[in-house]
């Protein structure tokens, strides 16, 4: 299997900035996320990684081959891929072996291999005996399990799924979250998933890379883009996060003392001493009746997961609206006192101190190479 690494990748449509100097490496055999809002040039990600489109700029290597980059350029087919679209793209006409088989006619295989080779992928997505129906005769997942045996038919290093999930209902997602994840350790292949949702992203990945504005934001586990978020943009994506402005006046061995308004808080962290962002979930908060850490005035309560999820603004700061599940009812306009009981610390970075507005860019703050072995 092979390491895939991109370097400084970029590529332009017209006077479009669509991916943006992005580097990374995954190891062989991880599954990637590539997760970020719509636009953020996810799908362009995946398409120059298949050879569907050409770089401007940068390498991508698939262990020490350069596939691209450099006056390289290995085509698609030569690049050993398998690609799953949010649109299936089956053959109508054709039965579900027939659909598997094609790639495998291109590919060379005598016709007994063929045989066997199908058999074996139907085996692997849970379709066994349904190889003579065609795509209308099968349900929405059961197409898409047609869409991935078809892409592992030929036994790729690496599989790369755009969307794929997005045409089912919210149980079959999950349910098909749950086979794409048998199917990758069953195959040890390296998997590169798209998705803008990020519950999808962390349920099913290795490695999560996060994208904005054609860059990479982090590349990090789930567990450590959580809890550890490096820019304000992540933090506030994942997880529905929350930051706040803070002022950080000293930092050691991971910890931080940080002014939030008038309150001194310590917290875990590792942002340089000025200006930062206290990043923190609905978890981290807890209602007291007085010597809170952040005052705030309940503007709005909805019912969600069996509780009122209140919506707190801070009066003594300029921040955003904090959330926290509350039990009772409660008018609009009751102050509310919160403590922050857990969170994380980072440099001012990439952001404003406004109103989540992430467009102003320090170009201290460009993440390098982001490498995870
Ligand atoms: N062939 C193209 N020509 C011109 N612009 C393009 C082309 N392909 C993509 N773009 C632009 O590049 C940007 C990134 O597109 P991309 O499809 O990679 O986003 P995405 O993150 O996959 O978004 P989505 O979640 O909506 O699928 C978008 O602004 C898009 O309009
Ligand atoms: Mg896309």
């Amino acid at each position: 299997m092979p390491r895939l690494t991109l370097s400084t990748v970029s590529k332009r449509f017209d006077d479009f900035q669509a991916v943006d100097g992005v580097s990374l490496t995954i190891p062989d055999g991880a599954f990637l996320a590539l997760l970020g809002p719509s636009g953020s040039g996810k799908t362009t990600v995946l398409r120059l990684i298949a050879g569907l489109e050409v770089p401007d700029g940068g390498e991508i290597l698939f262990d020490e081959t350069i596939v691209a980059g450099h006056g390289a350029f290995l085509p698609p087919e030569k690049r050993g891929i398998g690609m799953v679209f949010q649109s299936y793209a089956l053959w109508p006409t054709m039965t579900v072996r027939g659909n598997i088989e094609f790639g495998l006619k291109v590919g060379g295989l005598k016709p007994r291999e063929r045989a066997a080779r199908i058999e074996e992928v139907l085996k692997v997505v849970g379709l066994a005996g349904l190889g003579d129906r065609r795509p209308h005769e099968l349900s929405g997942g059961q197409r898409q399990r047609v869409a991935l045996a078809r892409s592992l038919a030929t036994r790729p290093n690496l599989i790369l799924l755009d969307e794929p999930l997005a045409n089912l209902d919210a149980h079959l997602r999950e349910a098909m979250l749950a086979e794409f994840r048998r199917i990758h350790s069953l195959t040890g292949s390296t998997f590169v998933f798209v998705t803008h949702d990020q519950d999808e992203a962390m349920a099913v990945a290795t490695h999560v890379a996060v994208m904005d504005h054609g860059r990479l934001e982090q590349l990090a586990t789930p567990e450590e883009l959580y809890r550890k978020p490096a820019s304000p943009m992540v933090a506030r994506f994942i997880g529905r996060g929350r930051t706040l402005p803070v002022r950080v006046l000293k930092s050691e061995g991971g910890r931080t003392r940080v002014m939030l308004g008038q309150q001194l808080l310590d917290m875990p962290g590792n942002a340089p001493v000025g200006y930062g962002w206290l990043c923190f979930h609905a978890s981290d908060l807890k209602r007291v009746n007085e010597g809170g850490h952040l005052k705030t005035e309940l503007v709005g309560q909805v019912f969600q997961n069996g509780s009122l999820l209140s919506h707190c603004l801070p009066t003594e700061i300029d921040g955003d609206v904090v959330s926290l599940p509350l039990d009772e009812r409660i008018a609009p306009g009751t102050p509310i006192e919160l403590v922050i009981t857990d969170g994380w610390v980072i440099g001012e970075g990439r952001g404003t101190h406004s109103n989540g507005d992430v467009t102003r860019r320090s170009s201290t703050c460009r993440p390098g190479v982001i490498s995870l072995r």
